[in-house]
């Protein structure tokens, strides 16, 4: 008998700490919850700042930087460019060769090198060096006899995925880093000034003809294949987007108005904030921690950095308040950023009976190895927890954005479509984020006007339309 109430005690200890850990669960789950409602709050949240960042320069948290892009590809584009593609964990090089109107893109080479991470946060030279020595290496594969242009300088178009205030469209400086880049010398620096310098040091003989941000690459490249795209997103490792305004409709712009009438905007969207968003003290311990404290908190809610890391934050607690773990709160669990967005998405993917995905990603990435059934089940609630909310609030922000177009709704007698690109690895590989963010829209906009939005993916839009801009932007035009 005696030995029945100490198991007695003992299961009613771990009820009481299973019931905590609930407790934490249920308490986040309340506080990410994403209503209706509040997205339509959002999105107006986020037109008033477009408003307000094209108005005057620092007028809100919305950059709304001008591109000096004001002409999008027409599919007329011809000769062979170089792009290079910098703002993420990888960063590329391209050899686009264009064959104009009737032809289309020929080819497409490209190389895809890892950045050591060291160099994120290392000095602006050593890491143009080695994008510069990476960039020779690829250029000197090059075959000159297939050149449709013999002798002519090699030229680029340079996607640098940070928020740069741009000069002219093949120049501009660094306003601060994202996505864990850390490197101070290069802040206030012309980004393609620092490029140049480092290519001179590897002799490498190459002209930059446009620098872009990805979304604007994103846009470039949607527009090649279908002229209703009016905006991109980037939903990866950081998230952004950028769109086609009228140039009239920019107060802050002082120079001629373009020809086209157009302009188009890179908002730096991830710098976004606003009291409607559902945040929780995970998400500001998060900011807290993190290298830009205060900034990009969108961002943070959202992309493919952080999202794994926000499960983290919430499982250690759970570990640390309620021995949800068993008494010893796992090591690995206290390591920053260990948990990547990648497992996470497994996890949630994770379709067998047992939620064995689960249990492997736990015991190989975490070293936590005797989990029930019915904590996995917590896990994959608690991913899909986040995920649904970093997935709402980007439909959220795309619906702001078709809002301040005046496409957010259907015009009698009008049948214009609304196409947005959308790239990145978030959106690419983690299938029920990208379902959510694309039922979510579905319902901001409504059943009748649902088929004039579309979405569609721009595989590897932003370094083509780099190169489809430095095109554009050639000195032998
Ligand atoms: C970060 C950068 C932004 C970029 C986005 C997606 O938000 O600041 O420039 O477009 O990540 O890569």
């Amino acid at each position: 008998a005696a030995g029945a109430s100490v198991v007695a005690r003992r299961q009613m200890k771990k009820s009481a700490k299973w019931s905590r850990a609930m407790g934490i669960v249920r308490e986040f789950q309340d506080k990410c919850d994403s209503p209706i409602g509040k997205l339509r709050n959002l999105a107006d949240a986020m037109t008033v700042e477009m408003h307000a960042g094209l108005a005057s320069e620092g007028g809100s948290k919305l950059k709304m930087i001008i591109s000096y892009v004001d002409n999008l590809p027409t599919g007329e584009e011809e000769g062979r460019f170089y792009a290079l593609d910098l703002g993420g964990t990888n960063f590329r090089v391209l050899r686009v060769h264009l064959g104009g109107k009737d032809k289309g893109i020929i080819q497409t080479e490209f190389d895809e090198v890892s950045i050591p991470p060291h160099l994120m946060t290392s000095s602006s030279h050593e890491l143009f060096d080695f994008i510069a020595a990476e960039l020779a290496k690829f250029v000197a594969t090059e075959d000159e006899k297939s050149h449709p242009f013999p002798g002519r300088q090699r030229e680029l178009g340079f996607t640098f995925s940070f928020p740069v205030r741009q000069t002219s469209i093949s120049s501009g400086t660094l306003i601060k880093w994202t996505k864990g880049f850390s490197i101070e010398d290069a802040v206030g620096e012309d980004v393609v000034g620092e490029l140049n310098k480092a290519m001179e040091r590897v002799r490498l003989d190459m002209r930059v003809a446009a620098l872009v941000n990805d979304t604007i690459g994103t846009l470039a490249g949607g527009r090649y294949y279908n002229p209703n795209v009016v905006a991109a997103i980037i939903l990866g490792t950081g998230t952004n987007a950028a769109y086609v305004e009228r140039a009239n409709a920019i107060p802050k712009w002082q120079g001629p108005l373009p020809r086209s009438g157009d302009m188009v905007i890179n908002m730096e969207w991830g710098n976004f904030r606003s009291s409607h968003l559902p945040l929780t003290e995970y998400d500001d311990d998060l900011d807290v921690a993190s290298l830009n404290p205060g900034e990009q908190i969108f961002e943070k809610m959202i992309s493919g950095m952080y999202l794994g890391e926000i499960l983290r934050r919430v499982m250690l607690k759970m570990a640390e308040e309620a021995e949800f773990f068993g008494d010893t709160v796992p090591e690995k669990l206290k390591i920053p950023f260990i948990l990547r967005t990648p497992h996470m998405s497994t996890m949630h993917h994770d379709t067998s009976s047992d939620l064995k995905d689960v249990a492997s990603k736990l015991r190989d990435i975490l070293e936590i190895n005797n989990t029930t059934l019915r904590m996995r089940k917590v896990i994959v609630e608690l991913c899909d927890t986040i995920a649904t909310r970093g997935a709402r609030l980007s439909a959220a922000g795309i619906y702001g954005i078709l809002k301040k177009l005046g496409r957010e709704i259907t015009r009698e007698g009008e049948d214009q479509k609304s196409v947005i690109a959308l790239d990145g690895g978030l959106f690419e590989h983690y299938k029920k984020f990208r379902q959510c963010m694309e039922s979510t829209l579905k319902e901001l906009i409504g059943e009748e006007a649902s088929d004039t939005v579309v979405i569609t993916h721009s595989n590897d839009g932003s370094g083509i339309g780099a190169a489809l801009l430095a095109a554009s932007h050639s000195q032998y035009l």
